[in-house]
């Protein structure tokens, strides 16, 4: 067992430059699914609400988690790697947390700014140590994204606010108080932030409107293990009945139903077929519809695996629309875009959630595609070939639909500023690789 971060965390050592794609190859074989990033981060801010150890299994291998990591240990929580394997590269997939000692309860600019997940550590420390001192994250290449739910739902908890040269000071006197709080918007880090809080405030809180995406039921599980009283997950109602004390627990964390997504469209868009390893159906809710009425079939082929392959000759043109879980995941919007670029007819795409998340639109665009986009909405007009270029990437999930529409592209596409990708996707080229793609990976 290695103490973090004294090994050079999970893979990361191993930083792409840029991606090399010579398209045209059908994609076949299996890929592991790792577990969601989304739901890990949450999850290892969980560890804040107990004295006692978490321990965390299935942890991806990105960079987000070594910044998260980086944030606790900032924090005095001491974080611990196991589930060493060389052979099979599994080291650093259970991470277990000490939070016996929370030293210093302030999240510093520097690593807010890098990942506004970092946020999540206010609903915990004020529930645990009454005060929190976290910056405000700023503006995101795809938005806004302000946390006002965050901050208001903490005050319903009884907290003082203040915003300060940047930063939100947090405090309150005693125990959070249990409260209704009525979401305006359904957010699923305000959900997560707020559950976690709730769990050690005096009294029952009950969240209308909450977010029931997959990773809010597994925060809940997790927390139901460590002690916390919680119903309704899952559900836009969620009843938390506080408790004094959460204890150790051991909790596998779910599969990233984004990069299952993300691989579906890679064995359909290059008529392929990919077997996706360590993912239950359920997860994709929202996005298999999608899929199958694009010419996609997934079957769930063993318990924990599904497979995906093109069942219509040309890719069919469909309309979607993004919006909470169970609907269309924002997170796929960019790779469903690249997807319907080469669908035999035009379809458009709304973006519901986030006000600035066509940024691939101009990149698939010098690749060949036919897009326009209109504030929301975006009209592609399919096309019969894509064709390979320098582009570059500018959030994750945009990054990821540049590598989809490159695996299909005639001749070379050149991938830059690939650190976007290694947020979130892990061994993004050598899992591509494995089933068949030609890439480069270029340092
Ligand atoms: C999470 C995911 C992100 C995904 C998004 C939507 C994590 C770590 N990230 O982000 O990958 O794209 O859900 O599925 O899980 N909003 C407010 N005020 C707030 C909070 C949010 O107005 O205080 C708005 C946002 O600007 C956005 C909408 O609510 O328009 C939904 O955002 P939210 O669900 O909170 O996204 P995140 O939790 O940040």
């Amino acid at each position: 067992m290695a103490t973090y971060p004294s090994i050079s965390h999970l893979s990361i050592k191993l930083f792409m430059k840029k991606l090399l794609i010579r398209g045209g190859k059908k994609l076949n074989g299996t890929i592991e699914i790792t577990g969601a990033k989304n739901a890990a981060l949450p999850l290892m801010v969980a560890s804040i609400l107990t004295d006692e150890k978490l321990t965390l299994t299935n942890v991806p291998h990105v960079s987000d988690i070594s910044t998260m990591a980086n944030l606790l240990v900032s924090l005095g929580i001491g974080i611990e790697m196991d589930g060493m394997d060389k052979d099979h590269g599994n080291q650093g997939r259970v991470l277990i947390f000490n939070a016996s000692n929370i030293s210093n309860p302030i999240a510093p600019y520097e690593l807010v700014r890098k990942m506004r997940a970092s946020i999540f550590i206010l609903g915990p420390l004020l529930a645990r140590m009454g005060k929190a001192k976290v910056s405000l994250p700023g503006g995101c290449a795809i938005g806004t994204r302000p946390v006002d739910l965050h901050l208001k739902a903490m005050e319903k908890l009884g907290a003082k606010i203040e915003i300060e040269g940047g930063y939100v000071n947090a405090s309150v006197e005693g125990r959070l108080k249990g409260a209704e709080i009525n979401f305006e918007k359904v957010s699923v880090g305000a959900t997560e932030n707020t559950m976690m809080a709730a769990t050690l405030a005096e009294g029952e809180t009950i969240l209308h409107n909450a977010a029931c995406e997959p990773e809010i039921i597994d925060l809940a599980n997790c927390l139901r293990a460590m002690g916390a009283k919680i119903s309704g997950d899952g559900t836009p109602r969620v009843v938390i009945q506080g408790v004094e004390k959460l204890h150790a627990a051991r909790h596998k964390i779910v599969a990233d139903r984004i990069e299952a997504g993300t691989y579906a469209i890679a064995a359909g868009i290059t008529d392929g077929c990919i077997r996706l390893k360590g993912v239950e159906m359920w997860v994709l809710t929202g996005v298999k519809e999608e899929l199958e009425k694009a010419g996609l079939s997934l079957t769930q082929v063993e318990p924990d695996v599904i497979e995906v392959k093109r069942i219509s000759k040309l890719i069919q043109p469909v309309s979607i629309s993004t919006h909470p879980y169970p609907g269309f995941a924002t997170d796929m919007q960019a790779q469903f875009m690249s997807l319907m670029a080469v669908a035999d007819g035009a379809s458009t795409i709304e973006e519901t959630i986030f006000e600035n998340r066509f940024m691939h639109v101009m990149e698939l665009v010098r690749m060949g595609a036919n897009i326009e986009s209109h504030g929301s909405l975006a009209v592609v007009k399919g096309v019969a070939k894509l064709t390979g270029a320098e582009v570059m990437a500018t959030d994750l999930r945009a990054s990821v639909s540049l590598v989809l529409a490159a695996l299909v592209a005639d001749g070379e596409t050149i991938i830059n500023r690939l650190y976007h990708l290694e947020r979130g996707y892990e061994r993004l080229a050598d899992k591509l690789i494995a089933c068949g793609a030609d890439i480069s990976i270029l340092y």
